[in-house]
């Protein structure tokens, strides 16, 4: 199957962040609008016919006709950043999708009602949420922003964060090197995230984007006090799924009554499309949730990594997640 996309760009602009993460800037090719999006949107890369990459949108909200991305170099990966940084230069033309957001941040008058936000990222998951930071910045809303690098000279956006017009809410946590002093924000030791949600006044939400031990540790956290205000995006593992069935096991279809026998190797999606029944994908790598389907019966082993504990309960992703037992029943 074909992925569809639904938007030209082409790169306008690129600009080296760090020794591994360099920034594009991509552009319809007439200069006309991009679709918007809202801060914490991520939009599908596509690198050929198959083959699609989810990267943050950092902004800029300025210039509705650009989407800035942030890709950093994974040699251990599937490849797709390594292609990007090899293969991309100024006018090279790049379809990707239209923005999607699952790491909502609702600041305006509809929004998740906090007094103060947290802000705090992990690595190259600084992408999201600089754009969270410009936007609240932009409506004068109350907020910090906590970003743990290795060292400065792995913290990419630092010029922004150091000199840009929120950089008195800015701490740098950096685990290694010379803290040194920069322009503006503040330096701090290592990140400690349990103590600083454990710390964080009633009516203050947390957004964390980061890799897997920041996100497991906030999750642990979350789940260990029931806190409802800490919101979790996940970077840094796609190479570690490897999706497919361990054991057979049968997937029933409540609506169409029909069902579909998952063979070891192969993926829920990859057995339900040879079966005829449709279904959306796009990421293949539980991230992007388009593929997300509720099931009505049956243990899933969820392998996606951006459901909250409440969709896990009703929802699987069939791209990559698996059944513990026998059967499972979709609502298909
Ligand atoms: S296709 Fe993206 S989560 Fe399944």
């Amino acid at each position: 199957m074909k992925l569809i996309h639904h938007v030209t760009t082409t790169v306008v602009d690129i600009r080296r962040e760090t020794s591994r993460i360099t920034v594009y800037e991509l552009a319809d090719p007439d200069g006309w609008d991009l679709p918007p999006f809202t801060p914490g949107s991520h939009i599908d890369v596509f690198l050929d016919d198959r083959t699609a990459r989810q990267y943050s949108l950092c902004g800029p909200f300025s210039r509705p006709d650009r989407y800035r991305i942030a890709v950093q170099r994974e040699d251990a990966g599937r490849g797709g950043s390594r292609a990007i940084h090899e293969g991309w230069t100024l006018g090279t033309i790049v379809p990707v999708s239209l923005p999607r957001n699952t790491f909502h941040m609702d600041h305006g008058h509809m929004g998740d009602g906090a007094e103060h936000r947290i802000l705090a990222a992990g690595g190259i998951g600084i992408t999201p949420i600089i754009a969270m930071a410009e936007a609240l910045a932009g409506s004068g809303a109350s907020f910090e922003l906590h970003y743990a690098a290795r060292s400065p000279e792995e913290a990419a956006f630092r010029d922004a964060l150091e000199g840009g017009p929120f950089s008195d809410r800015v701490t740098f946590h950096y685990s290694e090197g010379q803290h040194g002093k920069g322009h503006g924000g503040k330096r701090a030791g290592r990140l400690d995230l349990s103590g600083l949600l454990a710390a964080a006044a009633p009516g203050t939400h947390t957004y964390i984007c980061g890799p897997k031990p920041m996100i497991d540790e906030a999750r642990d956290f979350a789940e260990a006090t029931g806190r409802d205000d800490i919101h979790l995006e996940q970077f840094g593992t796609h190479a570690t799924i490897t999706p497919g069935a361990e054991t057979a096991y049968t997937v029933d279809l409540a609506r169409s009554g029909g069902s579909v026998e998952v063979a070891v190797g192969q993926t829920m999606l990859e057995a339900l499309r040879q079966a005829g029944v449709e279904i959306a994908a796009s990421c293949h790598a539980g991230v992007c949730t388009s593929c997300k389907t509720r099931y009505l019966a049956g243990s899933p082993l969820h392998k996606d990594l951006v459901m909250s504990p409440a969709d896990r309960r009703e929802f699987v992703t069939p791209c990559v997640s698996e059944v513990m037992g026998a059967r499972i029943v979709l609502d298909l």
